[in-house]
């Protein structure tokens, strides 16, 4: 029995779905606790890929409870299409797989207008944001006038909560520059709303005591993050975050239970570092290197389809990331894709102001402004696909412990590939 809080390590799109699945087989439930479609976790099974965006990545196992908790914002519409695309391919067969808390904020139409307009009138600033609308369906939720999602049951409350947000919404879009909502659009917003509460009542379900529960029971319960330690609100490189927080210890408030027993945490990291949208990337690679691993790796998002700009692994930044998260244990993935390479390096301090650091910076400004200093470590060739860490080839083996020894922190699973199966296991979390 136990807790295991899966959380990402870098800017996202570690690997945390695929280490989510194979860690299911042995789960009783999955819990999403923050972040919302922004969200993309590829999971390949027998060739087969599925994204997903709000849903747990657990759902590939019949037996296993998904559940997505408070903290997680909702746009109705692709919550709904996700459902569709699974029921479609033979999936989540028992609605009562899913269990959706009626507090998640939801997403509506004029969040994504104002997700695009605060940007256009960011300019060059510009985060770069998915344009899902998350940041203002947070927003609304700080500023206590978001709308969750057991609103939708009642059409007369929903009715008026929903004319009183656009008119808000509108003075804002106003003065951003952008055509607001038209009276025709929000009367629409309000019956797909309508409709939206019809078809996700079923869900809807007590997720703070369903976890709570499975918890006393000694159950096995895993905590899937999105987004990564890097793109924290308050601890990643700020403002160009995401709106929720995204380390491990909001595992709690975004399930809305405390733990009462043990808990690991996995942060995943990949063997590389990419980033999608703006914002400081200090060992960011602009040259013919960077296109190699974007192509090699695939590296576009799985959410927007965006190339992800791609780096040298950092291990300043990652030790300071293993530190928020209090990480027991690192999954590194997509070692493969360094394979064949020559030369690799990582970066074991910054240089800025003329002084070297070991230590990361909170400002991104200073970020933009450090020089990597990196070591040199020799690259390897042809990786198996499975078997055990004695397995792999030594400079591979001298990589993966220059990480280790660097964060202090032991390995859990290395990923070779992205297939279900296509790794190597030291501890098992649970
Ligand atoms: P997440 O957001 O952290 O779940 O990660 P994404 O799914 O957005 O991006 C990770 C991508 O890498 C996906 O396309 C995965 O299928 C793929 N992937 C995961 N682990 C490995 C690995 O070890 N090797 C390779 N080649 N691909 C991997
Ligand atoms: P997963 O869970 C990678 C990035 C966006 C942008 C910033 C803010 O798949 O790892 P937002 O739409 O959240 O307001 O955008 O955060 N971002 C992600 N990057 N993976 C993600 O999720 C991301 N979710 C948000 O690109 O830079
Ligand atoms: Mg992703």
């Amino acid at each position: 029995m136990g807790n295991v809080i899966c959380v990402g390590g870098q800017w996202g799109d570690e690997g945390k779905g695929k280490m989510v699945d194979i860690l299911s087989e042995r789960c009783d439930m999955v819990v999403r606790f923050q972040g919302g479609n922004n969200a993309g976790h590829t999971l390949v099974v027998d060739g087969v890929r599925t994204v997903l965006h709000l849903i747990p990545s657990g759902v590939l196992h019949p037996k296993t409870t998904c559940v997505i908790a408070s903290g997680v914002v909702i746009d109705p519409e692709v919550l709904l299409q996700e459902i569709d695309t699974l029921k479609s391919r033979d999936l989540m067969r028992d609605d009562s797989q899913l269990v959706i808390s009626p507090l998640c904020h939801i997403i509506f139409p004029y969040h994504k207008k104002l997700d695009f307009a605060r940007e256009r009138a960011l300019g060059k600033q510009m985060i770069g944001t998915t344009g899902r609308g998350i940041g203002p369906a947070y927003e609304d939720r700080v500023g206590r006038r978001g709308i969750r999602l057991f609103e939708l049951i009642n059409a007369d409350r929903i009715a008026n909560r929903l004319r009183d947000a656009a008119l808000y919404a509108n003075t804002i879009l106003h003065a951003l520059g952008s055509e607001p909502l038209t009276g025709y659009e929000i009367e629409g917003m309000i019956d797909r709303a309508v409709n939206h509460g019809k078809k996700l009542k079923p869900f809807m379900g007590n997720a703070q005591e369903l976890i709570y529960d499975a918890m006393q029971n000694k159950k096995n319960i895993l905590f899937e993050g999105a987004q990564g330690a890097l793109l924290d609100l308050d601890h990643g490189t700020y403002p160009y975050v995401t709106s929720s927080h995204c380390v491990a210890g909001h595992a709690m408030a975004g399930s809305g239970v405390g733990f009462t027993s043990p808990y690991q945490v996995m942060m995943v990291t990949k063997a590389y570092a990419t980033r999608v949208g703006s914002g400081p990337f200090m060992t960011e690679l602009k040259d013919e290197l960077g296109d190699l691993l974007r192509q090699r790796g695939s590296e576009f998002g799985a959410t927007t389809g965006r190339p992800r700009r791609c780096g040298w692994l950092d291990l300043v930044a990652l030790r300071y990331a293993c530190r928020i998260h209090g990480t027991t244990q690192l999954a590194i993935t997509k070692l493969d894709i360094l394979a064949g390479m020559d030369k690799l390096q990582v970066c074991i301090a910054y240089e800025i102001d003329g002084k070297r650091t070991e230590n990361f910076l909170w400002d991104s400004e200073k970020l933009n402004e450090v020089t990597p200093i990196y070591e040199e470590m020799p690259g390897f060739g042809e990786l198996p696909l499975r078997g055990s860490f004695v397995d792999l080839p030594i400079s591979a083996q001298n990589y993966l412990n220059k990480i280790v020894e660097f964060t202090g922190v032991p390995l859990g699973a290395v990923s070779l590939g992205p297939e279900r199966g296509q790794e190597i296991w030291l501890h098992e979390p649970f």
